[in-house]
Formats: C-alpha cells, structure tokens, sequence
C-alpha cells in the first residue's frame, strides 16, 4: 500500500528519498512522487507506474527538504494528477498522505475547498492550508476535523515540513542533523528510530525534530532501536516469491530454535483461566488462523478464527476467559488492527502474532509472539503463512504441555512440486477448484488465494463434503478439481467425491502421500510428520501459483491491484 519518505538534511534529499520508495516498493503501489523546495518554491514530479521511471526523472535534482510517496490509488483513478505529493491551491503547502479521510466530501463542501484531483487526500491538504497559524497549528486543527485515518507529511514553503498520524504509521529517524521519515522502519536510516502514536505530530526544521500532542503541546519521546537484522532475504532465484518458498524450511528451524532457546511462550501473559481462543486475521493470515483453531482444539482447547473485518463489526460477544491472538505478517493490516482496538477498549486478553518487530499491532497488543519469517517481499505470502501455521503449532503444544519437536524433524524438509506438465494442463482451464477436508480443506483455500491472486485464474475452494450442496453445478469439462487428501480418516471420502466429479466430466489431480489415488495424476507428497502435513502440503500449491503466473508471464512479486500491507479497510 502508499508509502511515505521525507528528507531533510544538508544532503540530497532526492536521492534520498528515491532510495527510499524504492525499499517501500514491496509494499504494491501503482503511481508516485517527489515535492522539493527550490529557492523557496516547491516542485512536484510524478509519474505512473515504477520508482525507476521517477528515478530517472529526478536524476539531475538535488534539495535538502523533500517528500516522497508511492501511491495504491483508494479514491481516483491511477493518473499522475492523482498521484501524490499534492500542491495546496496557495502553492505553499504540499503533502503526502497514506490512509482514508472518510468525510472528505462533506469537509470540501464545508469548508469550500478546491481541488485538482479526485483524490480525498488533496482535501485533506486544502483543509490545512486554510487553517491559521503555523504549519504544526494548522495540521492539528485540521486533523481534529478529518474522520478516517491519516500519515500525513506536509512540507511547506518556507522549508518546514510537519507530520502526524492516526492509525497510519509513521516514524522518523535522525542521523546527526539529518532527519528521515518513513511510513516502514525499513525505508529509515541511522540506528534508532521515534515512532509517532496515533494523534501525535511532529515538526522538522533545520535539522531539529519537536514533538506535540493532539493539543499542540510540546512533548517528549523516547527512540527505540532499529533492528533490521530480519532483513530482505537475499534473492537467490528469479523471484522474491520463489525465494521466499525455498526459505521455508531455515525460517521453520529458526522459529523452533528461537522458541526453544529463548523459552518465549513462557514470557506471554495468558488468561487467569483460559477457556478459549479466538484468532482474528485477514487474507492468508486468516488461512493460518483457520490452522491455528484445529490445532488449540485437537489439544482441547476451544478455539475459533475469525475474518478481521468480520469480527470487527459483528455481534462476538468478548469475554475475559478468552486469548485473542490477532495474526498478522506485517502487523500493520488496519482491519485486524481495528479489530485488536476493539478488544484491548474491553481490557481483554490479547496476544499478536507477528512477523514485523516494530508493527503497530506490537504497540496495541504489547503482549507479542514472533514469527521469524525474515522479511517478505513478495506480495503472495509464503513463508510468512507456513512460519504461522507452525508457530501456532507450537503454541498449541505448549499450551498442552507437550514438549517442542526436536530440530531434526526438518533434516529431510521436502519442496514438492507439481511437474510442468501438470502445471501446463492446469493453466489451460477456465474453471479451477481445490478441494479438501478439515486441514486440507484450509490448505485448499490458501492454494485458491494464492492461485488466484497471482495468475488471475478464476479459482475457488469448497470443502469436498460441500461439493453436492451447490458446487458440483459448475463441475463440467472446463473444471479441473485439484483436491489434496493428507489425513489417513477421510480418504475414503475423497474417494467418492472424486467419482462424482469425474462423472460430470471434471478433469482431476491429486495432492496426497497416499497411495490410493492412483487412478488420477498425483503429486505425491512425502510420508513425513503429520504436524508438517499442513506445511508439506501447502508447498506444491504455493509453486502451482507462481509457475501458472509465469506461464502466463505475469510477475509473481507484484500481482495486480493487490497490495503487501493492506493499511486501509
Ligand atoms: C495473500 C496475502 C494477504 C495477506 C493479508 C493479511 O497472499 O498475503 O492475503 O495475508 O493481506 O496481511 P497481514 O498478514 O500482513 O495482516
């Protein structure tokens, strides 16, 4: 999603900045943008489409006071007139902005505010401009006035820049008397970093940073560390996607070794007495949820995982003998995150599972258990799901008492895949679904998610019991059904949902270690841990998306429309 940067400094802020929506690149954006102060006056340059494109247009410009964004377009179309930073009408002000402001048509109404483009935050950036007083009081006036959620970085004429957030993180960083600001930890230099609570602002002048309150009071802040050991990984193959997949097996260990050793679950505070666990995500974190609940509940703990954007406006009814674990990579997801507010209003037990240490979801939740995923990049989560399922995992087991697994149950760690020629003839149908029961049908829907999300196939999951409750309508000569089976009590049940399809005429593949599905094409999966199964059984899936996706010459990384932290609702 939009990605924030600003510079300010007696070096090249440009280049700066550059470099920093680069590193924000992974996070999907369609458009972006540099506003730098030129003898007094600013100057916006904006394009559609790569950082690249930007850097080759910025190449020969060089400021100290600049802002940069990389925009996921909300509200308006991908245009460069949509494109952030916007210029105030007065020509004093621009601004940044990542978030929704929600009453932005009623606040252009109101206050009679022109604006160029479509977009809610150029009122946003009007409505400032409008307001008295100096850049900090007029952010601070106009913020009480927005609904929505904001990060906003505005940079005004006379070399001040000033920013807020709510909801929307932001941080800032100073490396003697350079300053650096970022919506990513990651996009920051220097050692230490101050992150901004929602309706926190902060002013940048000269080098020095001053921080204010919702009521423009001057306040102090502590910094915290950088920790960027859980870097990128390195790309070894031709994709972070692919790369990511073949981590699999070192962010496992990692994680079972980091819990072992630094004896973490005995550091989350649990429920005086724990009835129950409700797990809140969305996407495929939500997948892992779904995981999750099967394993508290095979060790008798009641579980149940939750859509954020569900829980968030239904009717759950919160109690304090339950766990609400909000899972989540980047930490920052803004349903999940709202639906974490919720709770921790009630006072309730709350613990996040993340994989990104300085994430507002840590803040919220302050009760954290970490995955230990390094950082992903590539839009698709993969390692990051198989690190939740597994942690979870974990977790269930502690709960019960059960010793951790030992470290060898990764020495032969398999990376099935399905072969090419299977990929070929599944890429050829215009109908894809993924069957399952129980665990696998979870792992079905996450092949769906991941197939659909990166080739654009027309692919969903349904539970293999479901098929004759509706779906089996659809199954014909243009359906290939690809159904994985890795539990010994239901394939037998398979077995008979597979002859209806067949049937009707519906192409089959297999995903299984069994031996019984001989009669279809089968990738056979090996005869491993049964706590693995679930991760075993996801690989294959998690390569069919990428290789349908590079048949198909798309790029797995940056899939259309879709974004890697998804910060608004
Ligand atoms: C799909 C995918 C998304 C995310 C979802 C939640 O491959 O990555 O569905 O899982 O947007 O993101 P996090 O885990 O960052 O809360």
């Amino acid at each position: 999603m939009c990605g924030i940067c600003g510079y300010v400094g007696g070096g090249n802020g440009v280049k700066e900045v550059v470099q920093g929506l680069k590193i924000l690149e992974y996070r999907g954006y369609d458009s972006c943008g540099v506003a730098y102060l030129d003898n007094k006056k600013i100057d916006i340059i904006k394009t559609i489409g790569d950082v690249d494109n930007l850097k080759k247009l910025t190449e020969n410009l060089s400021a100290n006071v600049v802002i940069g964004h990389t925009r996921w377009a909300t509200h308006g179309s991908v245009n460069e007139k949509n494109a952030h930073p916007h210029l105030s009408t007065s020509k004093n002000l621009a601004m940044v902005h990542n978030g929704i402001i929600e009453n932005y048509k009623e606040l252009k109404e109101e206050f009679k505010l022109n604006c160029i483009s479509d977009t809610d935050s150029e009122v946003f950036l009007n409505l400032i401009d409008s307001e008295k007083g100096t850049l900090i009081d007029k952010v601070i006036k106009a913020s009480k006035k927005v609904q929505g959620t904001f990060a906003v970085l505005v940079l005004g004429s006379d070399g001040e820049m000033v920013l807020g957030k709510r909801e929307s993180p932001l941080y800032l960083s100073n490396v003697e008397d350079e300053v650096y600001i970022a919506s990513d930890v990651l996009a920051l230099k220097g050692e230490n970093y101050f992150a901004l609570n929602d309706d926190e602002f902060a002013s940048v002048k000269n080098g020095k940073i001053i921080f204010y309150n919702k009521n423009g009071e001057k306040i102090t802040k502590k910094c915290e560390k950088i920790e960027k050991n859980s870097d990128f990984s390195e790309i070894f193959y031709k994709t972070h996607m692919e790369s990511e997949i073949f981590e699999t097996k070192n962010v496992l260990l990692k994680t079972l070794k980091k819990y072992t050793e630094e004896n973490i679950f005995q550091n989350i505070k649990l429920p005086k007495k724990l009835n129950s666990i409700s797990l809140i995500a969305c996407g495929t974190a939500y997948h892992a949820s779904l995981m999750g609940a099967e394993f508290f509940k095979k060790v008798g703990v009641d579980a149940r995982a939750y859509l954020a954007s569900e829980f968030r406006y239904g009717n759950e009814i919160l109690k304090d003998d339950t766990l609400y674990i909000f899972v989540s990579q980047s930490g920052e997801t803004a349903d999940t995150i709202a639906s974490a507010k919720m709770v921790k209003e009630r006072n309730l037990p709350m613990l996040a599972l993340t994989n990104m240490e300085n994430c507002l979801l840590n803040r919220i939740c302050e009760n954290v258990l970490p995955t230990f995923a390094g950082r992903e990049i590539a839009v698709a989560s993969t390692k990051a799901y198989t690190c939740q399922v597994f942690s979870l995992y974990l977790f269930s087991l502690y709960l019960a008492n059960i010793p951790l697994p030992k470290e060898e149950i990764f020495d032969d760690f398999p990376y099935v895949t399905f072969s090419e020629e299977l990929v070929k003839q599944i890429a050829k149908f215009k109908k894809v679904f993924f069957i399952g029961r129980n665990l696998d049908y979870v792992t079905a829907m996450e092949a769906s998610l991941k197939l659909k999300e990166i080739s654009y196939i027309n692919c969903f999951a349904i539970a293999s019991g479901e098929l004759k409750h509706g779906t089996l309508a659809l199954i014909d000569e243009d359906a290939v059904v690809i159904a994985i089976c890795t539990q010994e009590n239901i394939k037998t049940k398979l077995l008979s949902n597979l002859e209806e399809i067949k049937a009707r005429g519906g192409e089959i593949v297999v995903v299984s270690q069994f031996d019984d599905f001989s009669d279809y094409p089968c990738v056979k999966l090996p005869e491993t841990q049964t706590e693995l199964m679930p991760i075993v059984s996801v690989i294959p899936m998690q390569f069919l998306a990428l290789h349908i996706c590079e048949l198909f010459g798309y790029n797995p990384d940056k899939p259309r429309n879709l974004a890697k932290s998804v910060t608004v609702e």
